[in-house]
């Protein structure tokens, strides 16, 4: 399996990058192999939607977010659509524009339960789009009941207080194919954050599993509160990463899970990173060392010398495949830490911007354990986790010039190349429905 990046009008020296072979080189000096291309082609890049892939279900907002009398509007795979609150309570959506004179429905008011009325001139719709009433016109109105009154209406569903969307011209599909299991299982806790990120969803997405992650977080809490496992993985994002596979169509996940294995390290005590130099020479820069301290590394002994007489329990969490370390399809990540499940799930909302969904999962035995976790989360781990850490990689995101014209990858660069062939290859395409 080989991928090419964007081909110029000119014949360019392009990576030519296999998700397997790049992936298991054994060294990090090993160069990536280069190759002539001939010109044309759009490349996988360009070939994933700008807006999104339609045909799935999207985090869209959290439930608490919709009020009780009012609509809500967003932005999503690039329309606008109004949320407000159906006959049962729960969350329904519409396209925000009204049919009659396209005025923003979210201005509008839900006088009537299970209804939102157009404040421009009182057309009232109910939770699948029906035109039932039009308060400007009066009851005799003979605009109800007219083709092309009602307002397109999209599939929605509340799981753990989070509400996802179907956007797609087809026949919704069963949402747990697009959706982590935790959100169906009634045991789990998930907590979440919402962010939005002023970069479109593609390089928000393939901000993963890269090399970026030790020189970018370097100075994060994340990384100087890693024990020398933890660091060693952040230490080996490059060519050293197991090779990935495609799990039922529908994730690209890790072959090999006990690279990742915490449990593993910690009973064994001693992980490769006390064999790795920690700080390696670079010719180039004249014999300079980076990292130029040892700070980092000294730490990760501290924390793992806690850890370890912490006893803290640790254990694979995603027992499916499908969802275990990887990215799953539509957008969500997920790194099982083996004390809590990390996903993060991309939305696109217009072309340059994203939302960005941030799942914690675990299972906490006792109410007493859930409670400090809900507590943990709140006044530490999202502050921790999704603004000092993935805030690194937001303001390095959000100014990525995604549509320069070529891209010249490096071997360390398999897995977004491999999720750009995931999404072009296996994602479902609206003619398939
Ligand atoms: S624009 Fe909505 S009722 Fe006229
Ligand atoms: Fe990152």
């Amino acid at each position: 399996m080989s991928v090419e990046s964007t081909a110029t009008p000119e014949s360019t020296p392009v990576v030519e990058a296999s998700t397997t072979a790049a992936q298991s080189t054994g060294s990090r000096a090993s160069r990536p192999k280069a190759a002539t291309r001939p010109a044309g082609g759009l490349g996988l890049r360009d070939a994933m939607p700008e807006l999104g892939m339609t045909e799935y279900w999207y985090p869209a907002i959290a439930d608490r977010k919709v009020p009780r009398r009012k609509g809500v509007r967003r932005t999503l795979l690039g329309q606008e659509v109004v949320f407000f609150r159906g006959k049962e309570g729960q969350v329904v959506a519409l396209s925000n524009w009204c049919p009659h004179r396209n005025a923003s429905l979210a201005q509008g008011k839900c006088h009537f339960a299970g209804t939102i009325t157009c404040p421009y001139h009182g057309l009232t719709f109910d939770e699948t789009g029906e035109a039932k009433a039009f308060l400007g016109e009066g009851a005799r109105s003979r605009y109800i009941g007219r083709r092309g009154a009602d307002a397109r209406s999209f599939p929605t569903q509340t799981h753990k207080g989070l509400v996802f969307i179907w956007m797609g011209e087809g026949k919704p599909s069963p949402i747990a194919e697009d959706v982590p299991p935790e959100f169906f299982d009634p045991k789990s806790l998930v907590l979440f954050s919402q962010q939005r990120w002023k970069a479109n969803w593609r390089p928000a997405l393939e901000n993963l599993q890269d090399s970026h992650a030790f020189y970018v977080h370097r100075n994060s809490l994340e990384v100087l509160s890693q024990d020398e496992h933890g660091l060693n993985l952040l230490l080996h994002m490059g060519p050293e990463r197991p090779p990935t596979k495609i799990v039922n169509g529908r994730a690209l996940v890790f072959e090999n899970t006990r690279f990742f294995d915490f449990q593993d390290s910690q009973q064994k005590r001693k992980t490769n990173i006390e064999r790795a130099e920690f700080q390696e020479t670079y010719p180039g820069l004249g014999g300079a060392k980076f990292p130029r301290t040892k700070v980092r590394l000294h730490l990760s002994h501290v924390m793992g010398f806690l850890r370890r007489h912490l006893r803290q329990e640790r254990d694979w969490m995603v027992k499916d495949e499908e969802w275990s370390l990887g990215v799953h399809l539509p957008t969500t990540f997920r790194f099982d830490y083996q004390t809590h499940v990390y996903s993060r799930a991309v939305t696109p909302k217009n072309a340059d911007e994203s939302w960005i969904f941030y799942y914690n999962t675990s299972y906490p035995a006792t109410p007493l354990r859930r409670l400090r976790h809900r507590l943990n989360y709140v006044l530490y781990y999202d502050w921790k986790q999704h603004r000092n850490f993935s805030g690194q990689d937001k303001r390095i995101v959000e100014e990525i010039s995604y549509k320069e014209p070529q891209e010249k990858f490096s071997s360390s660069d398999a897995f977004p190349l491999a999720y750009r062939l995931l999404v072009t290859e296996h994602s479902r395409k609206p003619d398939a429905d």
